[in-house]
């Protein structure tokens, strides 16, 4: 059997539930050895019908390779997944299987796929392990790491959820080869996001490889996973319950939630998209309050135009939302404690910070011109 390949290593530091973080280019051939001495009996695999059809049959093969009784779950792409429904349809799929609370769920996809699995897995029989293997950009720098599982609600998205931390997180970079650009793209807002909020140097060289990484250099792609991955563990070894730091991860949310919600949660702005103007709003918010050099502010919308990224509201299509609204939308936030906005700003770029203090007139005017 040959060794495992990982290019890198991430642990995520929690005691007796620590775990790591493989990422390197082709992992999935050697998921089957990654995970032998984790699971027996059925594995389940949940995915989604888009990656079932470029992805699942080698995962699968590798599996079975192993000795494991791998069986695909499929369901639909896209948050509709992320629901009641979705987690009735998949709980009633993994107790068919029979499934035990000593068995492991693999998550096979992008971020949707991997919130639900594991918010399934952490209800079901209160609590079977799971891994992550993550196919969207988003999902491998992002979503599949620190253990935040839920679904949405009628009343909003990620509402019902618990902490469920994953057994071990494999990423592939080379699956993202075959990842829409936009998706692509999107996944880098938040690769971007970690240089800007704690790592001045990884900003630095994400403007001279960022676009190498996006371009299909994958020594520069592991490396940015990576990278991201090990900020992020850092970040949830320290504050797993998000009391603290782990709000960090939030910078460019509170706005890039708003925009999302004022189009409709529609294609004219995918997460990642809303994040990046987000991020270029709050680097704005920062400078008008006289918080963080302009110069800052100017670089780091500058690298989001040269990725390809949205860096203003008015790069939305359709219309641009207007700001009384989009303050409304964060008004709905869950992100808001005793009737005041929780914001990320920053003194810098690498220097985010939490603040509850911020004028309502400065939201407005940045929202009105950024
Ligand atoms: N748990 C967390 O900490 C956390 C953090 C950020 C975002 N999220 C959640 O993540 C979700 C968004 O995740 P996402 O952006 O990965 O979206 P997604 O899971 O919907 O994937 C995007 C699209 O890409 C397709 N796809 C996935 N991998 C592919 C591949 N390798 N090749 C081709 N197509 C592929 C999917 O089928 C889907 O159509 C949201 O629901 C968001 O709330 C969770």
């Amino acid at each position: 059997m040959s060794e495992p390949v990982s290019d890198s290593k991430v642990t995520v530091g929690l005691g007796e539930r620590a775990y790591d973080i493989h990422v390197g280019s082709g992992m999935l051939k050697h998921v089957g050895e990654l995970l032998a001495p984790l699971a027996k009996g059925v594995v389940p695999v949940v995915t989604d019908s888009h990656v079932a059809d470029i992805h699942l049959t080698p995962l699968l093969e590798t599996l079975r390779h192993a000795g494991l009784d791998a069986r695909a779950i499929v369901m639909p792409p896209g948050e509709v997944s992320k629901s009641f429904a979705g987690l009735e349809r998949l709980s009633g799929a993994l107790l068919d299987m029979e499934i035990d609370r000593k068995g492991l769920v693999v998550a096979l996809g992008g971020g949707v796929i991997g919130d639900l699995t594991g918010f399934a897995a952490g209800v079901l029989k209160r609590g079977v392990a799971f891994a992550q293997i993550p196919t969207t950009l988003l999902a491998q720098v992002d979503s599949s790491v620190g253990g935040k599982t839920a679904i949405n609600a009628p009343q909003g998205k990620n509402l019902i959820g618990l902490f469920h931390q994953p057994r071990i997180v494999i990423a592939d970079t080379a699956l993202l080869k075959t990842l829409p650009r936009r998706e692509l793209l999107a996944g880098y807002a938040e690769v971007v996001k970690y240089g800007a909020l704690g790592d001045v140097n990884f900003f630095e060289w994400l403007e001279l490889n960022g676009p190498k990484a996006l371009g299909g250099d994958e020594n520069a792609m592991v490396k940015a996973v990576a990278h991201s991955c090990q900020m992020k563990a850092d970040i949830v070894a320290r504050d797993e319950r998000e009391t603290g730091d782990r709000a960090l991860l939030n910078l460019g949310h509170t706005f890039g939630h708003a925009l999302e919600a004022a189009t409709g949660f529609s294609s004219r702005l995918v997460h990642g998209e809303g994040v990046a103007i987000g991020m270029a709003l709050a680097f704005q918010l920062s400078v008008k309050l006289g918080l963080c050099p302009g110069q800052d502010a100017e670089r780091f919308v500058r690298h989001l135009k040269a990725s390809g990224l949205p860096a203003s509201i008015s790069d939305i299509a359709g219309g641009r939302p207007g700001a009384a609204e989009l303050i409304r939308h964060m008004a709905h936030d869950k992100k808001v404690t005793d009737g005041k906005l929780t914001f990320i700003l920053v003194h810098g770029l690498g220097r985010a910070f939490v603040t509850r203090d911020v004028p309502l007139e400065a939201v407005k005017s940045v929202l009105t011109e950024g």
